[in-house]
């Protein structure tokens, strides 16, 4: 694969806002622990260096949904591929995303873990694009960066797979 990639957000910048939420997270939880969920597989790198900065205790655990179905993006049918290890039951949850666009994804997510009962629940995203929310219910606690409409790599997100290795956020020049 050949495309050119535009550095959108440099990786200094990516690292520097993570340790600003990162502080702000430690700081609204302190004197507690918290629980991070992963969402596979785009956020992988950002949960790592979220959950490296924080100074409050940390767990982890990872799930797994696939988003498809019929025409619309508000429409799409989100399905579990593979749920958490642990219940969630009880203890204060963090569900750590890569990006938020129609919030179809986390929509779903929500429900599915207030239903078991956690003692509380925040979202937290590396990038946030707003123009493109159908979900308006879907509240997000800690945002690194809000972008305007551009389909963006690096940092854990893929075009087919492709680019998540990269440590800045760009956007593919040349498809
Ligand atoms: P949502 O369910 O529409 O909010 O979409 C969320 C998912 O779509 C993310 O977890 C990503 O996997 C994918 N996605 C949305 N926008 C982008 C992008 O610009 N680049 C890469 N993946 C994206
Ligand atoms: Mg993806």
């Amino acid at each position: 694969m050949e495309n050119e990639i535009r550095v959108l957000i440099p990786e200094d910048e990516v690292d520097r806002r993570i340790a600003e939420i990162a502080a702000e997270i430690s700081r609204d939880y302190a004197g507690k622990s918290v629980h991070l969920l992963c969402i596979l597989k785009g956020s992988v790198f950002f949960t790592c260096e979220l959950a490296k900065r924080l100074t409050v205790p940390v767990t982890l655990d990872f799930m797994s949904c696939s988003s498809y179905g019929s025409g619309t993006i508000s429409k799409g049918i989100v399905r579990l591929v593979k749920d958490l290890d642990e219940p969630i039951e009880g203890r204060d949850v963090i569900i750590v995303e890569d990006i938020i666009d129609s919030g179809n994804t986390l929509s779903y997510l929500v429900e599915l873990m207030k239903a078991r009962k956690p003692a509380s629940l925040k979202l937290c995203t590396l990038l946030d694009k707003p123009s493109r929310r159908v979900h308006h219910e879907v509240k997000v606690d800690y945002t690194c960066f809000s972008i305007e409409d551009l389909f963006v790599v690096g940092y854990g997100l893929d075009y087919d797979q492709h680019y998540r290795n990269l440590p800045y956020i760009g956007v593919i020049e040349n498809e």
